[in-house]
């Protein structure tokens, strides 16, 4: 199912307004709202409402928006960061389509008023955890940001370096960072704290982010207890046992670490306790604590929403709430891209007209109101981060009786291989048995080294298969150059062409992989 509001028509206006105080962040940049207007809408912004932001109106002038002064709420399209409240939400046009974090799941009244006021509601916050969704999830989008700056804050109320050095003054260690919860938020910050030079150790029920852990220098802390699978991205409650056993580490590890960040999360539940108030008195003095999860009833005992405390001992334990909305240039520029891929995916004609297509599996995620009726929760979407599993030995021996080896078949392909060997050697040319042995050596050693290169290092080989091709395109020029047989000259000819390919096709890939870690 397909529809727009208005099937055909003038391009629709999109309303940005200004976000209430203590709110930092704006739905969109200005150079996301020149993207918008290239998708053929027409934007208009509310003057001031990038300012906490660094955006100036004349900025979004240029951009391409109408600038105008008072709130920005009848238009076709009202993009915002936070819900309306109630009173707001009747100045919402019938048949428009508001674009916010609507938090279907914590307010479903909310969800009903936007229906009652026949608005098509889309709930940022709702995006399902796919891979093709990825560009438009902004709960991502914004515990990335997060993590980062919960490592800034602990780094700011720690009285120490993160790095180790050795200085003429004497020696520092660096800071031990414990890291609980490796989901979005908590991978950000292990790559922080570890580019600031501290030493990273990370917890997860999740085994399968181990590999991820380690790859942004953090180590992480295996809890040795069986746990279900994730099968949407998230985590799944955790059991008795491993909880006892996940809080003997916490209390270990508390001892020893000078800074603390949970990031635990199971969605829909209230945040898993942690770390006790035990756990933080033994800590020493000048440690911190950043509770990300703390407006969900926090992962860590006596931290305060919104607030940062110090405990009797000297213990800081911050319990921001917003710590995306403290970067908030960096914040209102990943939320807007966000809604941009968004209105790509809505704008297949690129026409400035929003095509609603409920089969859509990332369109029907976060549609919560339409056309009067509340459609919420969506039905539910299967994913899995988890590796697939592997089968066992054993079961895989059982269901493929028939593939089973006789161990004749190793000697009679030996036995063929030794006379096929002495029949090219003694029929052949001299030089073809000299060639067909550098040939057979080079199948043998390329196998066993090529094949036991990790598939990740599969692009830096390209390089080494590109020196290999320099070396047939030379090898085949010559025997073009010989004037020999045409069919020898047909195919080196033909060798020359497909190493020109491989070689052209190689650095075109290496190019376009540095690219990516090209500053613009
Ligand atoms: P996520 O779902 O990507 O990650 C949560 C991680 O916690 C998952 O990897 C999960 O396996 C893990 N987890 C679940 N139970 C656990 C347990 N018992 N022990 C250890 N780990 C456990 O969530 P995301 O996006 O990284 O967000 C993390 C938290 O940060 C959430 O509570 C979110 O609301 C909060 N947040 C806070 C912000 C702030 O300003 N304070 C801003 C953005 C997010």
């Amino acid at each position: 199912m397909s529809e727009s509001p208005e099937p055909s028509g003038p391009a629709m206006r999109i309303g940005v307004g200004a976000e209430a105080a203590p709110e930092t962040r704006v739905a969109m940049s200005p150079e996301t709202v020149g993207k918008v207007v290239g998708l053929g809408y027409a934007v208009t912004v509310e003057s001031g409402a990038g300012a906490r932001a660094g955006f100036t109106d004349g900025a979004y002038a240029e951009a391409g928006a109408d600038v105008v002064d008072g709130p920005v709420w009848d238009t076709d399209v009202v993009v915002r960061i936070n819900a309306p409240r109630s009173e707001e939400i009747g100045k919402l046009r019938e048949g428009s389509v508001l674009i916010a974090m609507l938090a279907p799941r914590f307010e479903p009244e909310r969800t009903e008023a936007l229906a009652a006021q026949g608005v098509t509601a889309l709930s940022m916050d709702a995006v399902p955890r796919i891979s093709r969704a990825q560009s438009m999830d902004v709960l991502s989008s914004m515990a990335n940001i997060a993590g980062y700056r919960a490592v800034i804050e602990a780094a700011h109320a720690f009285g120490r370096f993160f790095t180790g050095q050795v200085t003429a003054a004497g020696k520092v260690p660096p800071a031990k960072v414990l890291v609980a919860g490796a989901g979005v938020a908590g991978l950000a910050a292990i790559a922080a704290a570890n580019s600031l030079g501290a030493v990273v150790r990370a917890t997860d029920p999740r085994a399968e982010v181990a590999d991820q852990v380690r790859s942004l220098g953090g180590e992480y802390l295996a809890v040795e207890v069986e746990q279900e699978a994730s099968t949407d991205g998230y985590a799944k409650a955790t059991s008795a046992d491993y909880d006892r056993r996940a809080a003997e580490i916490y209390s270990e590890q508390a001892a020893d670490c000078d800074i603390i960040i949970t990031t635990a999360l199971i969605p829909g539940r209230p945040a898993p306790k942690l770390i006790t108030a035990a756990d933080v008195a033994s800590m020493r003095p000048g440690s911190v604590v950043v509770d990300m999860a703390a407006s969900q009833g926090g992962n860590v005992e006596g931290s305060v929403a919104g607030e940062s405390v110090v405990t009797d001992h000297g213990v800081t334990v911050v319990g921001y709430t917003d710590l995306a909305a403290r970067l908030p240039a960096q914040a209102s520029q990943l939320y807007g891209t966000n809604v941009l891929n968004l209105l790509k995916l809505m704008t297949p004609e690129k026409d400035g007209r929003l095509a609603l297509d409920l089969d859509d599996t990332v369109v029907r995620g976060i549609t919560t109101a339409h056309a009067g009726e509340t459609i919420w929760p969506p039905p539910e979407v299967k994913v899995s981060a988890a590796p697939a599993a592997q089968p066992a030995e054993k079961e895989t021996a059982e269901a493929e009786p028939a593939k089973e080896r006789s161990p004749y078949a190793g000697l009679a392909a030996g036995v063929l291989g030794a006379v096929a060997l002495f029949l090219v050697t003694a029929f052949a040319p001299a030089e073809l048995a000299g060639h067909l042995t550098v040939f057979v050596l080079a199948i043998v050693i390329g196998f066993y080294v090529i094949g036991n290169v990790h598939h990740a290092l599969h692009t830096p080989l390209m390089s080494v298969t590109n020196a290999i091709s320099g070396i047939i395109v030379v090898g085949a020029i010559l025997q073009v150059g010989t004037g020999g047989e045409p069919l020898i000259i047909g195919l080196a000819a033909v060798a020359v062409l497909l190493a020109a390919i491989n070689i052209v096709g190689g650095f075109a890939v290496t190019r376009r992989m540095l690219q990516m870690f090209t500053r613009s």
